[in-house]
């Protein structure tokens, strides 16, 4: 494994957690070239079986342009949801025709651009949307190529908060709307329609909803061809889940996979994966320094130098995040690990059994790699926090820490400038 303990230290492969403290300070995320090529192997062998499939990276999942370079030389496109992941995808060498464009509002500006690169398809979300789309490119003399989103109403028994398909979710088509829509939107002579995507969720770990979805979208694409459509390519989406602590079941990938191609293996398509989470997650952690240990009833508060701004889903999701210490302790305590902002949602573990940390101790939360520094943000005026490549032995800054006073131009209004000029004169 990539992150483990060698001798009492923790190590991100080759490379010891407390050096890289001592390089670059806390919190900073850090990043294992072997544990990201590995999810993606351990992806791309799970799908062997599906004759024609194209992987494309959720960029939102880890936008940072070395993994983004990682990803691209392991054979993936990229699944972008704005203009600037189409940048960055652009910028990390992810050829055009890899790009899929996601997302349930793209501006015409976001629309236009990404036509003028050339990318490979857009995955409509809404009936203006293909209009817009299309007149765009008439006016350029191509045709764009999309495929219709379709929400299936399937629940995908994840979190509230990342499931994309129930009935009142603002995703997709709704299911007993898509087909008589995509009759409309591919009689658009701009439009290159062909075919149809879905996202059910993220974070899944139970086969069933996705099989019951697949055979969804099977059925429609039978139906949409009985009509005389072209289909020719279908995009399953990402949400495959990881296990996040000890004892959690992750997504079989054999299973899935297995799933795949039973589902799809007569649809002739070219079908299209988005996952983010099942390759970058076990990639990363973040590494923290404890600040204080603050007495208290029943459990003592472990405040970290990392924060709910840098790492967001405790707070947003509920979600759990393995804490251990980079030098081994002699046993463990009950303690609430939080951060210092001042909100009481920045909480990372309530009453959990931990390494006995003490003031000054390093430690990291695990399983970040995904949605971590992706989400971060510079509440309580707090930097935007460094991220770290571990290739073997080496290691090398691959994104500055950014002090929150400089995250853009400040100014203030110019005529309070003049007041306070005039009251000096
Ligand atoms: N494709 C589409 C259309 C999506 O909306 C998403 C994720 C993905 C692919 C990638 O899903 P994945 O394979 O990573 O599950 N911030 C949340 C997760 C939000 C996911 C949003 N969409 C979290 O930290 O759990």
């Amino acid at each position: 494994m990539s992150f483990e303990m060698q001798g009492d230290e923790l190590h991100a492969e080759g490379v010891s957690l407390a050096a890289i403290a001592r390089a670059v300070g806390t919190p900073a995320y850090v990043y294992s070239e072997a544990a990201l090529r590995s999810a993606a192997d351990a992806f791309t062998t799970a799908l062997a079986g599906v004759p024609r499939a194209r992987r494309m990276f959720a960029v939102k999942a880890n936008p940072n342009p070395t993994i983004l370079r990682t990803l691209a030389r392991l054979g993936f496109g990229a699944d972008i949801v704005s203009g600037g992941e189409l940048a960055l995808a652009l910028q990390a060498g992810i050829a055009p025709k890899d790009i899929v464009y996601s997302g349930v509002g793209k501006t015409p500006g976001e629309l236009a651009t990404a036509l003028a690169a050339g990318i490979g398809r857009f995955n409509l979300e809404l009936e203006r949307e293909g209009e817009v789309l299309s007149a765009l490119a008439l006016a350029r003399c191509v045709r764009a190529p999309a495929l219709l989103r379709v929400n299936p109403h399937i629940d995908a028994h994840t979190h509230a908060k990342i499931s994309t398909a129930m009935a009142d979710s603002k995703f997709g088509i709704a299911y007993g709307e898509a087909a008589a829509m995509y009759g409309r939107l591919a009689a658009l002579p701009g439009l290159d329609l062909h075919g149809v995507a879905v996202h059910i969720g993220s974070q899944i770990t139970d086969l069933a909803p996705l099989r019951a979805t697949y055979r969804r979208i099977g059925q429609l694409i039978a139906r949409l061809r009985a009509e005389g459509h072209r289909i020719t390519h279908v995009d399953l989406g990402g949400g495959l889940g990881v296990s996040y602590r000890d004892g959690e079941p992750a997504m079989d990938m054999a299973a899935y996979g297995a799933m795949v191609v039973q589902e799809t293996q007569d649809w002739g398509v070219t079908v299209l994966f988005e996952p983010g989470r099942f390759i970058a997650a076990r990639a990363g952690v973040l590494l923290t320094r404890v600040l204080w240990v603050k007495p208290a009833l029943p459990h003592p508060f472990v405040i970290v130098d990392a924060a709910m701004n840098d790492l967001a889903r405790p707070a947003l999701y509920d979600a759990w995040h393995e804490f251990s210490a980079v030098q081994a302790t002699p046993d463990r305590f009950v303690a609430n690990i939080v951060g210092p902002v001042c909100e009481s949602s920045d909480i990372f573990a309530r009453a959990r059994v931990v390494d006995r940390v003490r003031e000054g101790d390093l430690a990291v939360f695990h399983t970040v790699g995904a949605y971590g520094a992706a989400m971060a943000s510079t509440y309580n005026a707090r930097p935007l926090v460094p991220e770290v490549w571990v290739e073997g032995a080496r290691f090398a800054v691959i994104a500055e820490r950014l002090p929150a006073a400089a995250v853009r131009p400040h100014r203030l209004p110019e005529w309070t400038a003049s007041r306070a000029v005039a009251r000096l004169a």
